[in-house]
């Protein structure tokens, strides 16, 4: 099985089978092994740097209905709230401050937010913050709209694929959602010139070993800039309400795979990550991790935005959350830098 790891370190690939043997293998033996190895290459390319990204939840209104997710639209436990524009503004200010130089836009489908109130914000923080790296992750729009907001400076684009098998993703999504659409969009935005993001959940129901090789293949043929991953959390307002979550070790083992994968992807160890393990963080970034994204969101807000049960961080204050951070980080040996954490080109990819 280490043959195999080595292959993959070497090739960035396997075949089908050779997958399928890494991803059901249970022995802890390889897993530190293939965490070693990526956390040996994540290190040569970007050394023990870790990138902060703030993330600012800033509507959980959303138009979908996805089973998994907390803020689904039939959800009406949800409490719902918007930011105004000052408010994200006082977000950017406060993570400035802090160091942060990567601002993440997340929210919902949420139509209250047009392409004009989207390119007014944009413009707003770029023209205030020229030295910060925008990021959006609000989901689907047409490509019109993802070249509106290009053009208004944003630099980045986070959409995850949530899973590449389109049987499974019938069994997450309502049927007004494709996947077709899903990856057509993800296709538009690289095109466009967006730093691209896509990535999936590690357990959501009724994923198997087949669907999560379909994910890696597709992240490859992608090449996406960033992959963001974490464990499937059910949440209680939910139809997968009583499904089990998603596995550390099987996270850990695809953070390392797709490290190996894509050398020079920004990877990040997820909120979820962190969640479903007190270190589940920090086990990331030794399994090939390298940004973590704090939160930045209001704390008033914070526990409203909950995709899934029991969401950590959702009490402390952005100031604390970083320190928090830059704790944890270091006593790993690692460093969290105060920059934009672009991704940096290798031979040309
Ligand atoms: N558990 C874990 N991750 C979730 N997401 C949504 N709902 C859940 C959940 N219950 C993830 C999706 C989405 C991202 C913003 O959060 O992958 O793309
Ligand atoms: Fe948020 Fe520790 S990282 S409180």
């Amino acid at each position: 099985m280490k043959d195999l790891v080595l292959q993959l370190e070497q090739n960035h690939f396997l075949t089908d089978e050779e997958f399928k043997l890494l991803l059901e293998d249970e022995s802890d033996e390889v897993l530190s092994f293939l965490n070693e190895r990526a956390a040996y290459v994540s290190k040569k390319t970007y050394g023990n740097k870790v990138y902060i990204r703030g993330l600012i939840e800033f509507t959980n209104y959303c138009r979908n209905d996805c089973y998994y997710c907390g803020i689904r639209r039939s959800n009406c436990n949800a409490e719902r709230y918007r930011l105004t524009d000052e408010q994200i503004l006082d977000c950017c200010e406060t993570g400035y401050k802090l160091g942060f130089r990567t601002f993440v836009l997340q929210g919902g489908e949420d139509g209250f937010f047009s392409d004009e109130k989207i390119v007014g914000i944009i413009k707003k923080i770029k023209e205030i913050y020229p030295d910060c790296a925008v990021t959006l992750s609000i989901g689907e729009r047409t490509h019109d709209s993802y070249k509106a907001f290009f053009a208004a400076g944003a630099d980045r684009y986070l959409l995850r694929h949530e899973t590449a098998d389109s049987e499974h993703y019938r069994q997450l999504h309502p049927g007004n959602l494709s996947l077709e659409n899903r990856m057509q969009c993800l296709y538009d935005l690289k095109k466009i010139g967006y730093q691209v993001g896509c990535g999936f959940m590690v357990g959501s129901p009724y994923q198997t070993t087949e669907s999560i090789i379909k994910d890696l293949k597709f992240v490859k043929e992608l090449k996406p800039h960033m992959v963001g991953i974490g464990p499937f959390i059910p949440h209680s307002s939910t139809p997968f309400k009583d499904y089990k979550q998603g596995g550390l070790k099987l996270t850990l083992r695809l953070l390392s795979i797709i490290r190996l994968m894509l050398p020079n992807v920004l990877l990040p160890a997820t909120t979820a990550l962190g969640t479903i393990d007190s270190e589940g963080r920090e086990k990331g970034i030794l399994a090939g991790a390298n940004v973590v994204m704090p939160n930045l969101s209001p704390k008033n807000v914070r526990k409203k935005y909950l995709l899934y049960d029991n969401k950590i961080c959702t009490g402390d204050e952005a100031a604390e959350c970083i320190l928090c951070m830059k704790r944890r980080m270091q006593s790993m040996g690692y460093e969290v830098v105060v920059s934009r954490g672009d991704y940096k080109e290798i031979n040309g990819e």
